[in-house]
C-alpha cells in the first residue's frame, strides 16, 4: 500500500465490465479482531488470537496495546500472542484515537483492570457524531468516576467497579461490548439490558468465557455477567467478517455469479440472504462452508431498511445501493442508524446513477449501467460500495480517498485481481 505522503493523493483505478470469476477467501472480522484484541488487557497471561485480518484498523489497536504495555508477537499468517507488560501508561492518546473510533474499547478493560483509564474522546467521523455517552453512563453506575476535559476522559474506580444494572437507551455495539469486558472483573453481578445482539458481541462473549468469565444471554437483548478475581490467558480464532462476505456476495451477484465465497458465514448473515432472494439473487451453499451466488433473469428492486442485528445492517447499506442502482424499477433504502450515511450517494450519481435522498430514505431508480469517472470514498464501508461500482462501470473509475478501504477490507485489490478486476494503486501529485 502506497503511504499517504506530503503533497500527493493516493486512488484507486479500475477498468469496469472485467469478467470476474474464482475463489475469493472471506477473511477474519474487523469487529470482532478489534474487541477480541482489547480484552487481552484483562489478563496478565498470554491470549492468542488466530484469523485476525491484516487491517489498519487492527494495526492502529495493536499500537494502542503496544503503547499501554502489551507486546504482539506474530507467531504465522493471522496469529498473534498478545503477552501483557508492565503498563507503561494508561492512556489512549489522541493519535491513535483520532484514527480509530473503536479505540473507546480499551476504556473499559483499562478501568476494570488497572482501575483507572485516559482514553482521548473520539471524534465524530463522517458517518455521524458517533458519541460515546452511553458507554460513559454504564461505567459510571459501576462505580467509575469520570471526568471529560481538554478532550480526554479520565476515568478512575479506586475501590474497582461493581457489577449494576445497565440499561441502555440505544443499542450500542461497543457499548455493550465494553460493559461486557469491564463486568467480567467487576465485583458482583452486572445485567445489561436492551444489549447488542450483534455476532461480533457474541464472539467476544465466547473468548471471556474461555478466559473464566461467567456470562449467560449474549446474542440476547439481556446479558447478565457475574464479576470474578482473575482471567486467564485462551487462544481464540476470530470469527468470518460477515460485512466483507455480504459485499463479496453483492459483487457476485452483479457480475454473472461466477465468484465462490470461501468462509461464507450463513448464520450470521440469515437477513441479508433473504434479502438477496427478493432481489433474485439466492446464496448457494457448495462444500464447506462456502456459497456461489445464483442469480435467474433480471433482478428486481426491493425496499430495505437498516435495523440492529438480527436484521438487516447498516454496514451493507452502501453496497446494496450500488446494486439496487442497476436493478431496473424503484427501490428505496431507509438508514435508520446513523444521521448521516448517505454520503456515497453523489459519489454513485457521478457514475450515472439515479437516487434522491429524503431525510432517512434514499430513493433508487435503477438505470441500465453506470459510467466510470472520478470519485471518493467518503466511508469505511462506502469505499466497498465504490469499488463494485468502478467494477460494473462502464470505462474507467479513479477513487480517491482509499485509507478508508484500507481500514476495513484486507487487501481488496489482490482478492479482486485474482478473480480478473483490472484494478491499480496510483498516486497524484497534488500541486
Ligand atoms: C459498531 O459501531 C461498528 N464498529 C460499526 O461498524 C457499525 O456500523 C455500528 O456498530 C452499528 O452496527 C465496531 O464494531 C468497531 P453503535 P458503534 O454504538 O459501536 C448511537 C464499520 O464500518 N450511540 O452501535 O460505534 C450512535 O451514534 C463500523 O466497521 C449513542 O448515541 O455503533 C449510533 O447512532 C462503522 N451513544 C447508534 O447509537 C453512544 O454512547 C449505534 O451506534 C453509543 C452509540
Amino acid at each position: 500500500m502506497i503511504e499517504a505522503r506530503e503533497g500527493v493523493i493516493e486512488y484507486l483505478e479500475i477498468e469496469g465490465q472485467k469478467t470476474l470469476e474464482g475463489v475469493v477467501e472471506i477473511s477474519g472480522a474487523k469487529n470482532s479482531a478489534l474487541p477480541d484484541m482489547a480484552a487481552t488487557l484483562l489478563t496478565d497471561e498470554q491470549v492468542i488470537l488466530e484469523n485476525v485480518p491484516y487491517l489498519l484498523d487492527v494495526s492502529t489497536m495493536k499500537s494502542l496495546l503496544k503503547h499501554i504495555g502489551i507486546d504482539i508477537l506474530e507467531l504465522d499468517r493471522g496469529v498473534f500472542a498478545f503477552m501483557p507488560g508492565k503498563p507503561d501508561s494508561l492512556e489512549a492518546p489522541y493519535e491513535l484515537v483520532s484514527k480509530m473510533r473503536a479505540s473507546i474499547l480499551v476504556l473499559g478493560p483499562m478501568l476494570a483492570r488497572f482501575r483507572q483509564a485516559k482514553v482521548a474522546l473520539p471524534g465524530g467521523c463522517s458517518i455521524g457524531t458517533r458519541p460515546v455517552d452511553l458507554h460513559l453512563q454504564a461505567l459510571e453506575k459501576m462505580g467509575a468516576k469520570i471526568t471529560v476535559e481538554h478532550g480526554y476522559i479520565q476515568a478512575v474506580a479506586p475501590e474497582g467497579l461493581k457489577g449494576a444494572y445497565i440499561h441502555f437507551p440505544k443499542i450500542t455495539v461497543t457499548g455493550t461490548e465494553n460493559i461486557l469486558m469491564a463486568a467480567s472483573l467487576a465485583e458482583g453481578e452486572t445485567v445489561i439490558k436492551n444489549a447488542a445482539r450483534e455476532p461480533e458481541v457474541v464472539d467476544l462473549a465466547m473468548m471471556l468465557k474461555k478466559m473464566g468469565a461467567l456470562i449467560e444471554g449474549e446474542g440476547t437483548d439481556t446479558i447478565v455477567i457475574k464479576g470474578v478475581k482473575k482471567l486467564k490467558g485462551t487462544v481464540h480464532r476470530i470469527i468470518p467478517d460477515r460485512i466483507e462476505a455480504g459485499t463479496f456476495a453483492v459483487l457476485s451477484a452483479l457480475t454473472g455469479g461466477k465468484i465462490v465465497l470461501k468462509n461464507y458465514p450463513f448464520g450470521y448473515l440469515t437477513f441479508v440472504n433473504q434479502v438477496l432472494e427478493k432481489i433474485g439473487a439466492t446464496v448457494v451453499p457448495v462444500g464447506e462452508n462456502q456459497a456461489v451466488i445464483k442469480t435467474e433473469g433480471n433482478l428486481r428492486p426491493v425496499d430495505i431498511e437498516t435495523k440492529e442485528y438480527p436484521f438487516f445492517p447498516t454496514d451493507l447499506q452502501a453496497q446494496f445501493m450500488t446494486l439496487l442502482s442497476v436493478v431496473d424499477g424503484s427501490s428505496r433504502i431507509r438508514e435508520n442508524i446513523f444521521e448521516n450515511r448517505f454520503m456515497h450517494v453523489p459519489e454513485l450519481k457521478r457514475l450515472g446513477a439515479d437516487i434522491h435522498v429524503e431525510g432517512r430514505d434514499a430513493f433508487i431508480k435503477g438505470v441500465k449501467k453506470l459510467t466510470g469517472a472520478q470519485v471518493k470514498a467518503t466511508d469505511l464501508r462506502a469505499s466497498a460500495a465504490m469499488v463494485i461500482a468502478g467494477l460494473i462501470a462502464e470505462g474507467t473509475t479513479r477513487i480517491y480517498d482509499i485509507y478508508h478501504l484500507d481500514r476495513g477490507y484486507e487487501n481488496i485489490d489482490s482478492k479482486l485481481r485474482l478473480l480478473g478486476a483490472k484494478i491499480s494503486r496510483g498516486i497524484e501529485e497534488i500541486n
